[in-house]
């Protein structure tokens, strides 16, 4: 195998922040290589700088035989490196064929002038979707389609124009367990052509399925260089968090069954996609939502806070009957939604961490969405500061701009956000999403604390481990109904899966 691409000894610095720190590394023709590191560590930020995105600040880039100080993002393109990136790129009002050609538009000349070649653009379009098994009509708009739609979109535009490099920041964070074995498939055949792939992601099991090598990254350090097949996970875990990690199950032992939290009674929403959902939550108790991805999960959620009208049903919370219109309702009367897609509902893009931290106690004590006069810079400040600390957020200060934090550290300031809220009821959908494993077991102790306390907790999840380590009891959901509660002590991924596909 070949070297195809490399870095060697970069640094980056933002500011007086070093972020990454003496980096090589070096990709491979026909390999896999597998990027890990704690949320913050600098895995974006270095393929970002392959990308020609950023610039570093010391160190060079080997593209084939040529060696440079830094690369432009053509430069980049035209050697064959494609990026895809952590959060969702594609443009929702753009059809999915325009967006594969998003800076790439084959052209003609017809007498002289240069022309969009259609036709040509229609054969690639077709080839790239079908090599990720996409079968949608190219012309309708991706605002259409779901999140894992769109990541298939994004991974067909990066196969248009024969690529060398593909790198691929945690592809699977939407996928289903179908789209994930699809999506190996593809990348097998990638590999098989020749093509080096990067591949981030924080679900560890996949990484000897999928990977050769594997690199682990620390503070921006490069810890090391291991055999992906043969490494134990336990190891490479260990050199990515520096400790051992412990798995407990919970037991449920604080779950109050004479006290109820909240209660669901007959919920139907307008458009039928929660189709009569009833269910009770109790004292210090987590109820986990397992279902197929378009179960309909998401939409109850939504429903329950005000963000999808609904046609009937009753919710109570604390012996208080609600009366829900729209997520403000929903707030005030104590409810909080994590959503699933933090870069379209999860923060205020234009807000630092601080800002966007203690919002809601305002929205929630202002009679109007948010007067100046209630605005406290300091109070904002410190809660910024003690969330900042207790969910071991990476910024350079709370008044670092969100945007610019790691794809896991915005994830951890939305579940801050929503804790300072301070609610009575905490819905989260897919909360550790792009999450590493280390802050996972942080986040899953917060919600037992809160259960704790008696604050009603729901997740919704993909991942079966995650809903068996935190939740007393899962609810199964199918065709937007719960078909059947399972107890934590009988739940097994297998009976949970035969009860979400039959
Ligand atoms: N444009 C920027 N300005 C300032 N700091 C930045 C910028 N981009 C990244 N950083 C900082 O660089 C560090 C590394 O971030 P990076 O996104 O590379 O992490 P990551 O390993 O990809 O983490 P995750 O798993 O959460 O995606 C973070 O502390 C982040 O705040
Ligand atoms: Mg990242």
């Amino acid at each position: 195998m070949s070297q195809l691409v490399a870095v060697k000894n970069i640094t980056k610095k933002f500011g007086a922040i070093t972020v990454l720190n003496n980096i090589t590394f070096e990709i491979l023709s026909g390999e896999v290589h597998v990027l890990l590191g704690e949320n913050g560590a600098g895995k974006s930020t270095l393929m970002k700088i392959l990308s020609g995105i950023y610039k570093p600040t010391g160190g060079e880039i080997q593209l084939g035989k040529n060696t440079f100080k830094e690369v432009t993002t053509n430069q980049s393109r035209d050697f064959g490196i494609r990026l895809i990136y952590q959060e969702l790129s594609v443009i929702n009002n753009l059809s999915i064929e325009e967006n594969l050609f998003i800076g790439s538009i084959p052209t003609k000349k017809i007498m002289g002038v240069s022309v969009v070649d259609r036709k040509k653009m229609a054969i690639k379009a077709k080839h790239a979707l079908s090599c990720v098994g996409f079968k949608k009509n190219p012309k309708i708009l991706v605002h259409e389609l779901s999140i894992s739609e769109k990541q298939q979109v994004e991974i067909a535009k990066a196969l248009i124009d024969e690529p060398k490099v593909i790198i691929m920041d945690e592809p699977t964070s939407s996928l289903n367990d179908d789209e994930v074995l699809n999506l190996f498939n593809i990348i097998n055949s990638l590999r098989s052509a020749g093509l080096g792939v990067v591949y981030i992601s924080h679900k560890l099991k996949e990484i000897p399925i999928i990977g050769d090598r594997v690199s682990v990254l620390k503070d921006g350090h490069h810890v090391g260089t291991w055999d992906a097949k043969t490494t134990p996970v336990e190891f490479l875990v260990n050199k990515m968090v520096g400790r051992e990690l412990t798995h407990s199950r919970p037991i449920g032992d604080k779950v109050d069954r004479s006290s109820i939290i909240f209660e669901v009674d007959s919920l139907i929403s307008k458009d039928k996609f929660v189709n009569d959902v009833s269910f009770k939550l109790y004292k210090g108790e987590i109820l986990g939502f397992a279902g197929l991805v378009g179960a309909g999960r998401s939409e109850l959620v939504e429903t329950i806070f005000g963000a999808r009208p609904k046609s009937q049903g009753n919710l109570t919370l604390s012996n208080k009957k609600l009366d829900i219109n729209n997520p403000t309702d929903a707030i005030r009367a104590g409810i909080a939604l994590v959503t699933e897609d933090r870069r379209e509902t999860g923060f205020f893009h234009n807000f630092n961490v601080a800002q966007n931290i203690s919002i809601l106690p305002f929205i929630k004590s202002s009679k109007y969405a948010l007067s100046l006069e209630s605005l406290d810079f300091k109070a904002e400040n410190k809660m910024g500061e003690e969330y900042k600390n207790s969910l071991n957020i990476r910024c350079s200060s709370v008044k670092q701009n969100i945007v610019h934090l790691s794809g896991g550290n915005q994830q951890k300031v939305i579940i801050a956000k929503w804790l300072a809220a301070d609610s009575d009821l905490f819905m989260f959908d897919e909360p550790t999403r792009g999450i590493d494993v280390g802050a996972k077991s942080e986040i899953y102790q917060i919600l037992r604390e809160q259960a704790d306390k008696g604050r009603g907790i729901i997740v919704v999840s993909s991942e079966l481990p995650e809903l068996l380590s935190v939740c007393d009891r899962i609810a199964v959901y199918r065709g937007g109904h719960i078909v059947e509660f399972i107890e934590n002590k009988d739940a097994t991924e297998e009976n949970i899966l035969k009860s979400a596909t039959i």
